[in-house]
């Protein structure tokens, strides 16, 4: 897609990779509506972007991204300031580690409503605005996980969202084709973000070797490079790349190798 002069609803943006990916939007000439839960680092991040890219329209949204409220003030901002949509980036999300068996359903189910129910409704709301575009391929992009495409101990509601947003995607592009709007899916290993703090529980902990982080700046660049080419997927992990290769190869031997981090 193009991005000079696009416009693009970006949530979870006041951290981690949305922020980074907010950064390398407007730099590519994006126009932005952002939205998360703590204003003063939205608006930050706004004041930071227009230092740097004195044209650009940001607009922030502050709210927790399961209000219905929220989506629809996300919404209606977009259509107001720029009465299409280019790009929806379904970024916002949480963790938490726990063993199923020590996974109440409340802590499931609101890991469900962050990761998956809200980039659900959000999308269902934008699809019409994506009509509008004047881009030929208009996209909505999902942050998933490698955890999303291969279960991994301690990980198992967290993932759960996320192998349902990997489905929704798919289910998602194929309806979506005859429109023209594209469908990317993000799946990160460990980032260096806040992620690690914010999780909703930490009941457990996973026997991990140590994984080294890469930074939300290189991921957002490959999330910007693959919204420039139209690709459909994207593990910007290498160590996530082999797993995933050797999940759909040995599932019975990955099964072994994930049970070592129990
Ligand atoms: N870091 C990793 O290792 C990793 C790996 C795989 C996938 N991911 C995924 O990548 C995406 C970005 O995460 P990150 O690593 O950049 O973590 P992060 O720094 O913690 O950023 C998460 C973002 O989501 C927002 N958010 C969380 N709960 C929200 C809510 N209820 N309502 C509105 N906004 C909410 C946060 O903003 P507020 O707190 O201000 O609301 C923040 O902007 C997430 O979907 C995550 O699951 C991360």
């Amino acid at each position: 897609m193009i991005l000079k002069n696009s416009s693009i609803l970006l949530t979870g943006a006041s951290s981690g990779i949305g922020r980074a990916l907010a950064l390398q939007l407007a730099e590519a000439g994006a126009n932005l509506v952002l939205t998360a839960r703590r204003e003063h680092l939205l608006t930050a991040l706004k004041e930071e972007i227009l230092n740097e890219s004195k044209n650009a329209k940001v607009y922030c949204v502050p709210g927790d991204i399961t209000d219905l409220s929220v989506q629809e003030r996300c919404i209606e901002t977009v259509r107001e300031n720029f009465g299409k949509l280019d790009a929806l980036i379904n970024n916002a999300g949480v963790g938490a580690t726990a063993l199923i068996e020590a996974t109440s359903d409340d802590l499931a189910r609101r890991l469900m409503e962050v990761n998956y129910f809200s980039a659900l409704s959000l999308t269902r709301l934008a699809i019409p605005l994506l009509r509008n575009s004047a881009d030929k391929n208009p996209m909505i992009v999902f942050l998933s996980s490698v955890v999303g495409f291969r279960g991994v101990p301690h990980y198992g509601a967290y993932g759960a969202a996320k192998f349902a947003i990997t489905g929704l995607s798919e289910s998602l592009r194929a309806e979506l084709l005859g429109d023209g709007i594209d469908v990317l899916l993000v799946s990160p290993g460990t980032t260096n973000t806040e992620f690690f703090d914010a999780l909703l529980e930490s009941s457990s902990k996973p026997n991990m070797p140590n994984h080294n982080r890469v930074s939300p700046e290189s991921v957002a660049k490959k999330i910007v490079a693959a919204m420039k080419r139209r690709k459909k997927r994207i593990i910007p992990y290498f160590q996530a790349q082999i797993l995933y290769y050797l999940n759909r190869a040995f599932p019975g031997l990955t099964d072994r190798v994930m049970s070592w981090y129990r």
